[in-house]
């Protein structure tokens, strides 16, 4: 049987798989453990992030501050972290307009934007702008003239509409679809969008 040490006193290669499996058995058990303790342990499911910084939002009024790694968008800052789902994510690629919220006044893709890039910014998103029970007049206008059909576009709709007529509360068709030009409803459910925006604007109730 060959000598498993040199006389330099270096591991053979028979000493050394042995000590790398006996090394890596160590750490799957240890692993295991590890993780059926964070199981147990830890209360939020989000591990914590490496490299994370505070990152400080205003979303609908309530003031946030979030741990974050700087990679994160916005859009999932919102939906995984603070629960707000309303802005929805589809394309994840500044196509469709589903994700578009308010930051500071003006409507933008929240999927293209890191949440760092929105630190100490006003975010409002449509969870803001009312409720089931009490409704923007845009909100209500698009239930009035139907206009949805599965609904996963309709936040951003509802959100650009809100920018359009936060500028200009008697907007024109023509200046809603320009205000429209970036969001994508896939049901092919536009007119039904517009009449609703136009029905809006014509209230006169503003956004
Ligand atoms: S999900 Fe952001 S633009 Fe499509
Ligand atoms: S209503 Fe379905 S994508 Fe617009």
């Amino acid at each position: 049987m060959p000598e498993e040490k040199s006389a330099k006193g270096e591991l053979s290669r028979r000493q050394f798989i042995r000590a790398s499996g006996a090394a890596v058995a160590a750490s799957t058990v240890a692993g295991t453990l590890i993780s059926a303790n964070t199981k147990a342990d830890a209360a939020p499911t989000v591990p914590a992030a490496i490299g994370a910084v505070d990152v400080s939002l205003k979303v609908n009024g309530k003031a946030h501050t979030l741990s974050l790694q700087p990679r994160v968008t916005l859009l999932d800052a919102l939906r995984e972290r603070l629960q707000i789902t309303g802005p929805k994510r589809i394309c994840d690629r500044g196509n469709c307009g589903g994700c578009t919220v308010m930051k500071d006044g003006k409507p933008i893709y929240a999927c293209m934007m890191l949440a760092v890039d929105a630190h100490q910014s006003e975010i409002l998103t449509v969870e803001g702008m009312g409720t089931p029970e009490r409704m923007s007049v845009i909100q209500e206008k698009f239930v009035e003239h139907d206009g949805l059909m599965c609904g996963f576009c309709t936040p951003g709709f509802v959100t650009s509409v809100h920018a359009v007529l936060q500028k200009n509360p008697s907007a024109t068709m023509d200046e809603i679809r320009r205000g429209c030009a970036g969001n994508i409803c896939r049901c092919g459910t536009f007119n039904r969008v517009f009449e609703a925006a136009v029905a809006a604007a014509r209230s006169g109730r503003g956004a």
